[in-house]
């Protein structure tokens, strides 16, 4: 399918919310896209209210107007359907149509994402205002792309929820007696009697039952994603030509399984908001990119959020230094996303997001940033047709939404931070110039020479004999710490743990020895493990390092390979920090033409290059100011 259709460059634009403005400003918009390069806006993401102003009365004389400017300017049009946010009426008619949280607060409107996948009411409500939208504009020139929703994520603890998590656990489970053994429920009496009894895990007196809340959030992300197929499939019989997506983002109250979710969108968008100021904006743009390239199986994806002018850490917004929102844009663009969008086009004067940064800032367009959106905007045009061929790595990392979800439980023998142990990985590679994709636990692996599995917490049987056949064939496995830890149940792996992979790794993991905070073990020749090592046996691995101090495992193994088929499997029984890792992929020879505050990609005939240093960087033949970026033949 071609998308966005009628684009054939680089997409280049935002989120744009004519209906926050009067109508003399539209004009000025349209000319200002034109200047700056834009090419597609996401139009109406919150605009609900706006289009139906009462229950089945609609206005959509704005949007029209909006529509026909845009297209009069050349700009083509990412329309959403504006689920994310019901207006005010909805939400007073239907109270039962509001999230609950776990403590059993029933969120109110005033702000956004208010909103239960599963109420009858809301996803009624839902689909008449995407057939209104469809009926009206599925055959306007404009139209490049549909915009399902925005960013699903909100998770509910309802009454209707509950009753839907009941019919698809029993269309799991089958029976009762399934069920009560999955989650082990003869612990603390939760042995199930009936499928009403089962309620969504609210708040509880003390700790929660893990395969609950790892059932509950699977359940949310089908609940989801069922949402966003309805509007979907609506929208393609409307006009089959018409791409459809919608925006992932990241993080841990987003419970959306993107493996699953990736077959159902037409291309794979993300928005990525860094939470860090300093070079970790970088990694972490570099993350989110090689995440949204895997989803995509490799392909094009987009990048449909970020940040114009600062990036949010918790300590607020930090303005973003002259020359990083187009480095930020590269890192995406060179890592497959078919351009560089935004949140937003035009800075809101009111609104919870007024301080928001924009492509056109409150002072308009005689200002630095604007003037950075110009020249990026007409850079891009110039490069498009060096991003025909894809990205191509030879090391995956395994990203396992599911041993996210399951490590965030508190009932965890110590803190474990899923998130960072993956992208520590990433981060480590990335230093050494290797650009990795993600891989699902179950997916195919069989183009990787090197599969790394960072705290894979959850290993199911099909997860298990994957990395058995992966390595088997002449792969190199390299798992981290409670990898296999549990199965899909939350149920530990008898007898050596390794998600029952312990002839593959030649070990059995006999103890788990979580330290105190800040208390380090050291590593012969191979820094120091944080926090969190386990007592291993050798079962014919061979010990590639050992710990030096700490009660019970000094002089134990440390790090362990074992030949297995034609490939190897490695395993490291602790959190290591950077420098060990830095030091194991040095003895596994990964490595790549970039290297520390630079970011080199190799596609096809074409190397993209993107200096982050405050020094002029030289790659091959190539010499790249600081700060800045450059796309070149790859030396022969
Ligand atoms: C995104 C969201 C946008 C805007 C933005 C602000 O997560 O999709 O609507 O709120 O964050 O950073």
């Amino acid at each position: 399918m071609d998308w966005p259709r009628g684009l054939d460059g680089l997409s280049y634009g935002g989120d744009y919310n004519p209906e926050q403005w009067p109508e003399e400003v539209w004009d000025d918009d349209v000319l200002l896209m034109r200047e700056a390069g834009v090419n597609i806006v996401s139009l109406g993401v919150f605009s609900w209210a706006r289009l139906e102003p009462r229950e089945g009365e609609y206005d959509f004389g704005w949007l029209e107007t909006v529509l026909d400017k845009l297209h009069a300017g050349g700009i083509r049009v990412c329309l959403a359907t504006p689920t994310a946010s019901p207006p005010p009426w909805f939400t007073l008619a239907h109270p039962d149509a509001l999230n609950v949280r776990p403590d059993g607060v029933r969120q109110v409107h005033g702000s956004r994402d208010t909103y239960d996948v599963t109420a009858p009411a809301y996803r009624e409500a839902s689909l008449r205002i995407a057939a209104a939208l469809a009926e009206r504009y599925a055959e306007h020139p404009a139209l490049a792309m549909w915009h399902v929703h925005n960013e699903y994520g909100s998770m509910s603890h309802s009454p209707h929820a509950e009753r839907a998590f009941r019919i698809w656990l029993e269309a799991k489970y089958e029976t009762l007696d399934a069920l009560n053994a999955a989650w082990w429920g003869s612990f603390w009496s939760q042995h199930y009697g009936d499928w009403d009894q089962i309620l969504a895990p609210r708040a509880t007196q003390y700790l929660a039952n893990p395969a609950h809340e790892l059932d509950f959030k699977r359940f949310t992300s089908d609940a989801m994603l069922d949402h966003y197929k309805e509007q979907r499939d609506l929208l393609r019989e409307a006009n089959p030509e018409v791409p459809v997506t919608t925006n992932f983002v990241f993080g841990q109250w987003v419970p959306v399984d993107q493996w699953k979710w990736a077959g159902e969108l037409d291309l794979i968008a993300f928005d990525s908001y860094p939470s860090a100021p300093d070079e970790r904006a970088e990694q972490q743009s570099a993350f989110h990119a090689d995440l949204s390239r895997s989803w995509a199986g490799g392909g094009d994806w987009l990048l449909m959020e970020q940040a114009a002018a600062s990036v949010h850490s918790k300590d607020g917004a930090i303005a973003k230094s002259p020359g990083r929102m187009a480095r930020h844009s590269m890192i995406h663009i060179s890592r497959g996303s078919k351009g560089a969008m935004f949140f937003q086009w035009r800075a809101g004067r009111g609104g919870a997001e007024q301080w928001h940064s924009a492509l056109v800032p409150h002072a308009g367009k005689n200002t630095r940033m604007f003037r950075e959106v110009v020249e990026l905007g007409n850079a891009l045009p110039g490069i498009a047709h060096t991003t025909a061929e894809p990205v191509e790595a030879d090391v995956a990392i395994l990203w396992s939404p599911e041993s996210w979800w399951a490590t965030s439980g508190a009932h965890l023998p110590a803190p474990v931070d899923y998130l960072e142990n993956a992208a520590q990985i990433h981060r480590v590679l990335r230093e050494r110039g290797v650009v990795a994709d993600f891989a699902s636990p179950e997916g195919d692996l069989s183009k990787y020479s090197t599969v790394i599995a960072p705290t894979t917490y959850v290993l199911s049987r099909a997860a298990a004999e994957n990395l058995r056949w992966f390595t088997a064939g002449g792969g190199r496995l390299v798992a981290s710490y409670l990898t296999g830890a549990v199965d899909e149940h939350c149920q530990v792996w008898l007898d050596g743990y390794l998600g029952g992979l312990t002839d593959l790794f030649g070990i059995r993991v006999t103890e788990h020895l979580p330290q105190p905070a800040g208390e380090r073990r050291a590593l012969w020749n191979f820094g120091a493990a944080e926090r969190f090592c386990e007592l291993v046996e050798l079962r014919g691995a061979q010990c590639v390092t050992q710990y030096a101090t700490g009660d019970l495992v000094e002089g134990q193994p440390a790090v362990t390979v074992n030949p297995f088929g034609e490939g190897e499997a490695w395993y490291v029984s602790c959190k290591l920090g950077d420098d060990a890792w830095d030091r194991l992929f040095e003895e596994l020879e990964l490595t790549g033409p970039g290297g520390p505050g630079l970011d080199v990609v190799d596609r096809g005939e074409w190397r993209f290059i993107v200096n982050h240093t405050e020094q002029e960087a030289q790659v091959g033949h190539v010499i790249v100011p600081a700060g800045s970026w450059a796309v070149d033949k790859q030396p022969r």
